[in-house]
């Protein structure tokens, strides 16, 4: 039997309302104990005082690129990056060449090899051109967990209609990229003085709103459930926090670089904060931490979006929208949540967590008894800073490399099996239990960037 014991953790597990100093016992693959002093035979020990122990992070909003541009990500090499990052699941978008609308695509992503647990999105539409609607059915029984068009709107309003008719027949939710491109245009940075001062072409928040309403009434005539993708506009939450007190069944997410990071940004010309939606105004960012705090939004999920240097190093409008983010998602929200105040530790990883498992429908983002061991071990608190080096994407397009960001993984576990280890925590003597309590104010792991 393969037992690893976590021993002397502060476990933070929001789904059981849990935040207090417990040893966590993990025998083939599942917990198998979480108590005050937990001792036991073979097994692994690591010591984990000093640290936080929490479900493993479920990131349902990445682009992998597998297939098409095997260059810019696999699915094996964004898997890496997300142990990295403390994530043990994620949700991979269909906007891949060729887009993830037959069965055989779902099970390639589904059945693919992976240090993590890997769940299909497959496409609302046949080659996502907003026309014909792919088989949900037959693509939910191949693993799909939910169908978005992601990289494009649905635009033809009746097409939606159906798809959210479909999608609520065989119980997964339709995840939404609202943009109307009629007001979007070809707009590269958020309307307003940014725009204007850098001369870049402006999309305004509108262009999100008006299509979150319109979602937000068909789902509420057709009674089916509604994620909406990376919300990004002031106008955007308020309309979801009023349809979840009208009844409709709504979620939603929002990504780090939406609570972090203003329009301010493109004035810079990084190509590395080009990202669709565009970043967005200082009251926009404000309404997406107030939607954090007061329940409106649901899920912080990375929208990792990898992008080779070639098609990064040009001109700003010339570059493809989005960033990387699931090595960065925890360290984002630890910095600019947690560190100012505007959310717990204990909200944040319900969000990165459990509320991003729970509109998935997978059995991940608890650590009760009984459940898979799918673990993060983190640093909450230490002060550090990304070098290109230390992503472990095969693209490189972070916006956040060389700027101060707070705490991070330093162990995951998935199934059970080490996912990621820091290099110094795997030096912790493996001796069997000692019963000490560990040190907590002696524990230093140097994190390298
Ligand atoms: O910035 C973005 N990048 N937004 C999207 O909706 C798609 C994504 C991508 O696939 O690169």
């Amino acid at each position: 039997m393969k037992r690893v014991l976590l021993k002397g953790g502060r476990l933070i597990d929001p789904s059981t309302d849990t935040d207090e100093r417990l040893d966590v016992l993990v025998e083939d693959g599942r917990i198998a104990a979480r108590e005050h002093s937990v001792t036991a035979e073979d097994a692994r020990v690591i010591d984990v005082s000093g640290l936080v122990v929490a479900p493993g992070l479920v990131d349902m909003h990445v682009h992998f690129r597998d297939p098409g541009r095997e260059d810019e990500e696999t699915i094996l090499s964004g898997s890496t990056a997300a142990a990295h990052g403390g994530v043990t699941s994620v949700a991979t978008m269909p906007n891949t060449d060729p887009s993830i609308d037959t069965r055989s695509w779902v099970e390639y992503i589904a059945g693919h090899e992976s240090p993590i647990n890997v769940f299909p999105i497959a496409a609302i539409t046949m080659g996502r051109k907003g026309e014909s609607l792919t088989e949900m059915a037959e693509l939910a029984r191949a693993g799909a967990v939910g169908f978005s068009d992601d990289g494009s709107p649905v635009v033809d309003a009746n097409v939606m209609r159906r798809a959210l008719e479909y999608a609520s027949m065989v119980g997964r939710p339709v995840i939404a990229h609202c943009e109307d491109p009629a007001l979007a245009r070809d707009g590269v940075a958020n309307e307003g003085p940014a725009s204007t001062m850098s001369g870049l072409r402006p999309v305004p928040a509108a262009a999100e709103v008006t299509m979150v309403a319109r979602d937000i009434v068909l789902a509420k005539a057709t009674g089916a459930r509604l994620h909406i993708a990376h919300v990004s506009t002031a106008g955007a939450v308020d309309l979801v926090r009023r349809a979840k007190e009208d009844g409709v069944d709504v979620t939603c997410e929002t990504c780090p670089h939406y609570f972090s990071l203003t329009d301010n940004e493109v004035r810079t010309y990084d190509t590395n904060v080009r990202v669709n939606p565009p970043l967005r105004s200082e009251s926009d960012v404000r309404a997406i931490r107030e939607g954090l705090a007061d329940g409106t939004i649901d899920v912080i999920a990375s929208d990792h979006a990898p992008h080779s240097l070639e098609e990064k190093q040009v001109e700003f409008d010339a570059a493809p929208p989005g960033m990387i983010g699931v090595e960065t998602l925890l360290p984002v929200a630890l910095k600019y949540l947690v560190e100012p105040g505007h959310l717990s530790l204990g909200k944040t990883i319900e969000l990165l967590a459990c509320g991003p498992a729970g509109i998935l429908g997978i059995e991940r983002g608890t650590l009760t008894a009984g459940a898979a061991a799918d673990v993060v071990v983190l640093d909450p608190e230490r002060s550090w800073t990304p070098s290109r080096e230390w992503f472990r994407s095969k693209s490189k397009n972070s916006p956040f490399i060389g700027r101060e960001l707070r705490g991070r993984a330093v162990l995951t576990l998935v199934r059970g099996e080490v996912a990621f280890e820091h290099e110094d925590l795997a030096a912790t003597p493996d001796e069997g239990d000692s019963g000490e309590e560990g040190d907590r104010s002696a524990r230093q792991l140097p994190l390298h960037a």
